[in-house]
């Protein structure tokens, strides 16, 4: 069956409602919370965050959870981009949110929680509490020991964070323990060591969390939705808990009767490893955690949400029927296409655009930047949500068909512009076409093929084989002419990682190589998988930074650093690469001055070499003087 001849009555469960506590979701798919750091680490909700969740609630989803690991507790510290729901200043503008996403008709519900161990004391200045010394293996800080007495405060204080939401309007609130945060902690027999009520046996790790849910469920009425959200894998023995432990403490929370549903996902931020399955990326499975939601699901009561990988709504609809789950989180589908459930609802699956588990969206959060996506530009800013037709249709002549080329004739068309893209070759994509080739991305190339199938559909003059020669674009009398004409690379005696991965340079069993690498972002590890992949008998990767991907964020590191070792890869950080007066290449740590020269039978792939390809500005601009030239994308300044 075509994608577009899949009709509603296939996703009949995706779309039909369900009864959580008194309330209702119109339809089953959640975006679940997600800080997003647009607050400048001040806690405040602002008009972003508003426009940012009524967006979504447009877009048709049925749940629509805000913020991510809101705070509950101001003495405590909180993390990068976490909303203060302490603070009485949000109540104005979490009124004005429950009011204007309900007025597209679906629920609101805030996550809330104490980090615990987990947070970070360099933005708030308060010190991190957790209930042992025992500081987390990613943050590494050194947490003060909550006194018995200081633990009561913080069982009300989420409490309080409940009462308040539900006097805004609010539909429920998610306690969350998920990621490893304070209620974890307290479970955990390797992090909690404490000798007093909430701590030793399984009773007392556990007293913190059911006082947490009970205080709250005091504290609002019966209408209110209390979810919980929980690791059911943690994906590393560092808590002590395995999955059934985690499906034994499930079920006690179930059985006090107090919660509405149970919000289900894995990984925890123990370790590196198991941290970046918490936003799992495309190394992991699809619908990775649905087995463990669907074992839950067996035992449990409340209705249970599944989240992670699962990436579009034919998925969905087959993880509801499987029984795997009542309810799907598909935030990152949302994030990057918040219409995708009512075009899914009409049928329009082509026009999704999908999510390709590039990582960037949480890599940038973990990197202390403002989230944005890489397929949807109005995370970035929101004016670009709202392509206004224009009065005077322009004929647009783009060159170069990479993405940056592609989302130009894509937006121009939209608008009502003549557009004409030249794209040199037989393909459109640019890079990205060949970086998508590499095994651990097998979804990155979607957001290429999405964009040609846009173009088809908005009626785009593409001309491939078409090289953007100065004739070639005056011959189709522009008004204005937009280069996207992508980088080089500055030397042509090393191969480049397109190259190999085009398959022009070719690797087998004999082959050495050696990836000199001074971006230290993905391109670099990517490339050396690749050959290992590929059988090449000797992978290095050097770099001049201080570590392999240095500025890559730990969500993404950690996967391609398992990769990297499962093969073998020798990774050398701290190596200068040149070439004696000889012309012999030479690998040189930084430190020592100790010298490697690299054989005649090996290859290097420079990664970071390029300069943007701007030759044709210069020479439009001779030729036709006013004429309206831009230049966009890496022709400007190469990105990874
Ligand atoms: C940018 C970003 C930030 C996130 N922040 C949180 C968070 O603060 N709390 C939380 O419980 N989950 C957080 N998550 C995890 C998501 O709620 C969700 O579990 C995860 O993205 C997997 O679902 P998906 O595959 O549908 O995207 C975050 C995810 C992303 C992409
Ligand atoms: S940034 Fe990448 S992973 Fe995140 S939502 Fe966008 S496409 Fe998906």
């Amino acid at each position: 069956m075509g994608n577009n001849q899949m009709v509603q009555t296939d996703l009949k469960t995706l779309f039909s409602p369900l009864k959580i506590g008194a309330k209702e979701a119109k339809n089953r798919i959640v975006s679940t919370s997600h800080a997003v750091g647009w607050d400048n680490g001040t806690g405040i909700i602002n008009e972003r965050h508003v426009k940012y969740h009524e967006r979504k609630a447009a877009g048709g989803a049925g749940i629509i959870m805000t913020f991510g690991s809101a705070s509950v507790y101001e003495k405590s510290a909180a993390s990068y981009g976490s909303v203060s729901l302490w603070n009485e200043e949000n109540e104005p503008l979490l009124k004005e949110l429950a009011d204007r996403v309900h007025a597209h008709g679906a629920l609101i519900m805030s996550q809330a929680t104490h980090m615990g161990r987990r947070a970070d004391s360099s933005i708030s200045g308060r010190p991190i509490q957790a209930p042992s010394a025992i500081p987390e293996g990613v943050h590494r800080e050194i947490p003060h020991v909550l006194r018995t007495e200081e633990i009561p405060p913080i069982v009300e204080s989420f409490a309080e964070a409940a009462a308040r939401l539900e006097r805004c309007g609010w539909d429920g609130i998610e306690i969350t323990s998920f990621s490893g945060h304070l209620i974890e902690q307290f479970w955990s027999p390797a992090l909690n060591d404490r000798t007093d009520r909430y701590g030793g046996d399984f009773a007392g790790r556990m007293r913190f969390s059911i006082e947490v849910i009970q205080a709250v469920r005091e504290a609002v009425s019966s209408d209110f939705i209390i979810a919980f959200r929980m690791t059911a894998d943690p994906k590393t023995d560092a808590l002590g808990l395995d999955q059934e432990d985690m499906l034994e403490i499930a079920r006690i929370l179930d059985g006090l009767g107090s919660i509405d549903m149970l919000s289900i996902s894995g990984g925890t931020g123990a370790t590196y490893r198991a941290q970046a399955a918490v936003v799992p990326g495309d190394t992991f499975a699809r619908g990775t955690y649905n087995h463990v939601a669907k074992k839950m699901k067996e035992q449990l009561s409340v209705p249970v949400l599944v989240a992670g990988r699962n990436l579009d709504p034919a998925q969905a609809e087959n993880a509801l029927t499987n029984g795997d789950c009542d309810l799907v989180g598909m935030t990152r589908a949302i994030i990057a296409d918040p219409d995708m459930p009512q075009l899914a609802q009409k049928g329009e699956f082509s026009q999704i655009r999908p999510c390709i588990a590039c990582g960037e969206c949480i890599g940038r959060l973990y990197s202390g930047m403002p989230v944005i996506c890489t397929v949807n530009p109005a995370m970035a800013d929101d004016s670009l949500d709202n392509l206004i037709p224009v009065q005077h249709q322009r004929k647009v002549v783009i060159v170069g068909g990479g993405p940056a080329g592609m989302e130009v004739a894509r937006v121009s068309a939209i608008r009502g512009h003549e557009v004409h893209l030249l794209e040199c070759t037989d393909k459109l994509g640019g890079k990205v076409y060949f970086a998508a080739m590499a095994s651990e991305r097998p979804h990155y190339g979607k957001h290429i093929k999405w964009l040609e199938q846009e173009l088809d559909r908005l009626g785009a003059n593409v001309h491939l084989h078409k090289k953007g020669t100065v004739s070639n674009v005056l011959d189709v009398n522009p008004d204005v002419v937009v280069l996207a004409t992508g980088a080089n690379p500055r030397s042509d005696h090393y191969i480049t990682d397109v190259e190999l991965l085009d398959g022009k340079v070719s690797i087998n069993n004999k082959s050495k190589l050696l990836v000199y690498d001074r971006e230290g972002k993905f391109r670099g590890p990517s490339i050396a998988n690749f050959a290992a992949e590929a059988g090449a008998s000797q992978v290095e990767i050097a770099t001049p930074l201080w570590s392999i991907s240095e500025d890559l964020d730990e969500m993404q590191k950690p996967e391609l650093y398992r990769l990297l070792s499962e093969k073998n890869v020798t990774m050398s950080p701290n190596k200068n690469l040149f070439k004696t007066k000889e012309g012999t290449p030479v690998l040189e740590d930084k430190w020592t001055g100790t010298k490697r020269r690299i054989e005649k039978d090996e290859m290097i792939v420079l990664i970071g070499y390029e300069e943007g390809d701007n030759r044709l500005f210069d020479q439009l601009k001779s030729a036709a003087p006013d004429l309206e030239v831009e230049l966009i994308g890496d022709a400007v300044s190469p990105a990874d």
